[in-house]
């Protein structure tokens, strides 16, 4: 991250460049709401490919899932989410009617907008799910979940008689979720519409405090794993009174947003048997695990609980670097090549040769068989091309010019260094980091 570094250098490069763009746009936008351009949603397919490569291919004890987002309204009366365990204390403004969160505000009897100062009101509780109603009459009240782990909860079940796992296992999930966020903020990183990559890890009871040791470890190889300084992450441990719900202890993992400071980038959670435990009682079904000479019994559950925008925004935000580049200052992506949009540019050297270009397109097709996430570049001069893609963080240029034609070699450029070398063709594969 380069010293410099602020929320908005980020924001102006991710829209300049198609990586997110306000949602809704043209119609004015739709408050915490973000769309995700070619470049944010290869970013963000890459985060997510890298969390399922990690946490569900890469390990044994885990299982995929893909539940729906629309659930029955008994799910969330069970869970606690239509309770007062699951709101945000609203307060508005009685001159400006602006709404803010009341613990986000120093002066809770003054609007903090300097312009108006007017009266706040009384706080109330203001639940964060979006309602909605399903059916051609809309006689059903469902909602929009707003997480995912209830999805996993719900089926753990269906897992355990189709997957026979054996304790300790997980069950993970990537979708959207939903919450009415009193004040969307900051970017990404507080929205209405977002996605999370949970894992429920379902243990027994005398382990839970092992197995959360084990997850903390896991969670910040993860953070490594995205290209996160470990002086950037800070654990917070949720004190008792501040805790979720469901939830007897909570470390969130705090990354250090530019412009921000230290705020949550995930967290991990020990749930207990709350959840299996209430949808037992709603639904009648037993949820119970029964070892193989034992007695039944309702495994607790850990959850790390990964939010993909907040991934991203530290992701973008530790990999901006500024640098001093043939007298010029140079912004570029230092992201790590397995999560980089493009992995590769190839350039003819000049546009009106045809011969360059044919071979450009030629070397492209080829390359692309094997790095699906490559880009032909032809616009203005090679200089302004190379720093088009450092913008974007893509680790390699290869530029195809007339002793391409003669000799079949190329120049491979390095973006971190700008280096280049000259290079064979049919040595080129093994010559990239990817
Ligand atoms: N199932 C547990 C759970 O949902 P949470 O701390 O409320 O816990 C988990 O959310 C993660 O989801 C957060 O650490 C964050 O990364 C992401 N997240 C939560 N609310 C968000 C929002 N409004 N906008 C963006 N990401 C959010």
């Amino acid at each position: 991250m380069a010293d410099n570094t602020t929320m908005e250098k980020i924001v102006s490069l991710a829209k300049r460049r198609g990586f997110i763009f306000q949602g809704s746009e043209i119609y004015g936008g739709l408050a915490g709401t973000w769309d995700y351009g070619p470049l944010g949603v290869a970013l963000k397919n890459n985060i997510k490919k890298l969390w399922w490569d990690t946490f569900v291919d890469g390990r044994s004890d885990m299982y995929g899932l893909d539940s729906a987002i629309l659930m029955n309204e008994k799910v969330w009366e069970v869970s606690g989410h239509t309770g007062a365990g699951f709101t945000d204390p609203l307060i508005e403004c009685s001159k400006c009617k602006k709404r803010f969160r009341e613990d986000h505000l120093e002066d809770t009897s003054k609007c903090p907008d300097a312009k108006c100062k007017g009266e706040l009101g009384e706080k109330r509780d203001s639940n964060l799910m979006f309602e909605t109603k399903v059916g051609a009459q809309g006689d059903t009240k469902s909602y929009l979940r707003p997480e995912t782990a209830q999805g996993i909860f719900v089926n753990f079940k269906n897992i355990l008689d189709t997957m026979r796992p054996k304790l300790p296992f997980g069950i993970a999930q990537i979708g959207k979720a939903f919450r009415n966020e009193i004040a969307p903020r900051d970017f990404i990183f507080r929205t209405r519409e977002f996605e999370q990559m949970e894992i429920e890890y379902f243990v027994e009871e005398s382990t839970w405090e092992s197995e959360f040791e084990k997850w903390r470890e896991q969670v910040l190889k993860w953070t490594d794993a995205l290209g996160l300084s470990r002086e950037n992450i800070r654990e917070y441990e949720v004190p008792a009174d501040e805790l979720a719900h469901y939830s007897k202890r909570t470390i969130d993992f705090e990354y250090n947003y530019p412009g921000k400071g230290f705020d949550e980038l995930l967290g991990l959670a020990y749930r207990t048997d709350h959840d299996l435990k209430s949808h037992q009682e709603g639904s009648g079904e037993k949820m119970t695990f029964t070892p193989i000479e034992g007695v039944p019994f309702i495994p607790h559950v850990i959850e790390p609980s990964f939010g993909v925008e907040r991934a991203l925004m530290a992701v973008l935000a530790e990999a901006y670097t500024e640098d001093e580049m043939n007298e010029d200052t140079r912004v570029f992506l230092k992201l790590k090549p397995e999560l980089a949009p493009i992995k590769v540019a190839v350039f003819p050297l000049m546009k009106n040769k045809p011969d360059l270009v044919a071979k450009a397109r030629e070397v492209f097709e080829e390359l692309k068989e094997t790095i699906p996430q490559i880009m032909f570049d032809d616009n203005g001069n090679v200089g302004k091309r190379y720093r088009r893609q450092d913008e974007i963080g893509t680790p390699y240029c290869i530029t195809i010019d007339f002793d391409t034609l003669e000799d079949n070699t190329v120049t491979l450029r390095d973006r971190d260094t700008g280096e280049q070398k000259r290079i064979a063709l049919n040595a080129l594969i093994e010559a990239l980091e990817l």
